[in-house]
């Protein structure tokens, strides 16, 4: 079954064809980092209008390599995400799934993140997975393809998002995450401990709005802070709590896999204190592929291949969910 994957929920255009689950045959991103940075963030109406532009040089792409008569489901994100991002996709996929009179299948965004780690690893359920992106940071147990049971989650900002903030502070690029770590080889983790937020707290929350918060009044009282330093110790507190709590969360629920996704789930020394634990409390850790961590809608189509499996299907009353959550479906 040729699965035809959409996804449009933030700041990338992503088309793709997955089939049965498995083999990718198309998979495109057409990232909008370059136009969002000069405002230092998403600009909701300008990803809207971008993704109303690229969706058609993606879609012929595809079409070109797949044509649509060879496409057996379509499959959209519907949330969460930017309401105006959601719905070009969502548009876009009805258009395709009314004139081709093809099924049709709403996809959680962040069930779509949790399936990108089979696209290099059979991870065997059930399993921990900590997904954490720009808009969430979510501890999740994963019982099977579709049904996933949210432990924890952020209080405030996600790690992301807190990477994002933090650099903005620090002078540094957007999107955060790649430019702390940059920044952050050559400094000293060890040059200022900040707080580990809810660390020891005896559920599976996070809070990162405080530590933003304690790396600003760090700067205003010490503007002359080696920026490289300063991004190190930051990133070592955030990779602290999140990989912690993650394998707390395995232990507690006697699960032996554990799996990162999501953008932040790129980052270098995420994955080696991962790999460290891990090794040492014998667990088995899995992360995608680098270029799998973000966005993008060969995860959508995978998780909609086994949606609709399951039996799951949408119909023309598909629309947009912006603060879509995972129990919700
Ligand atoms: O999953 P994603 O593409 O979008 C959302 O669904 O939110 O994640 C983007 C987030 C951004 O906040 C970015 O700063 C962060 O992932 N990120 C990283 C790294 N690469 C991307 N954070 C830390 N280290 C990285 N190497
Ligand atoms: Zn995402």
């Amino acid at each position: 079954m040729k699965v035809l994957g959409i996804e449009t929920s933030c700041d990338e255009t992503a088309v793709a064809v997955v089939e049965d689950g498995e083999r990718i045959i198309v998979n495109l991103v057409a990232s909008q980092i370059d136009v969002h940075k000069k405002f230092g963030g998403v600009v909701p109406e300008i990803a809207s209008r971008q993704h109303v532009s690229n969706i058609k040089y993606l879609l012929k792409e595809t079409f070109d390599i797949v044509p649509p008569r060879e496409i057996d489901l379509v499959a959209v994100t519907h949330g969460p995400g930017l309401v105006g991002a959601l719905l070009v996709g969502i548009s876009v996929a009805k258009g395709i799934a009314m004139s081709m009179d093809l099924p049709i299948v709403g996809v959680n965004h962040l069930l779509g993140h949790i399936h990108s780690v089979f696209f290099s690893s059979k991870v065997e359920f059930p399993f921990i997975a900590l997904l954490v992106s720009g808009g969430h940071t979510e501890i999740v147990y994963v019982e099977d393809e579709v049904t996933v049971k949210v432990l924890g989650r952020t209080v405030d900002d996600a790690a992301g998002e807190a990477f994002d903030k933090v650099a903005r502070v620090l002078n540094l690029d957007y999107p955060g995450g790649p430019a702390i770590q940059k920044a952050a080889k050559e400094g000293k983790p060890n040059f200022y401990k900040f707080p580990r937020p809810l660390l020891n707290s005896k559920d599976y929350n996070f809070s990162f709005a405080g530590l933003k918060t304690s790396v600003l009044y760090f700067m205003r009282d010490n503007p002359k802070a080696n920026v490289s330093d300063v991004a190190a110790s930051f990133q070592e507190a955030v990779v602290d709590v999140l990989v912690k709590k993650t394998f707390r969360a395995a232990r507690d629920h006697g699960v032996r896999n554990v799996v990162f996704v999501g953008g932040v789930s790129a980052n270098k020394m995420l994955r080696e204190k991962a790999k460290d634990q891990a090794e040492k409390w014998k667990y088995n850790v899995y992360f995608p592929d680098i270029s799998f961590c973000t966005d993008n809608a060969a995860m959508i189509a995978r998780a909609g291949y086994f949606l609709h499996k399951k039996g799951y299907t949408s119909d023309m009353e598909l629309n947009a969910i912006p603060n879509l959550t995972l129990d919700k479906g």
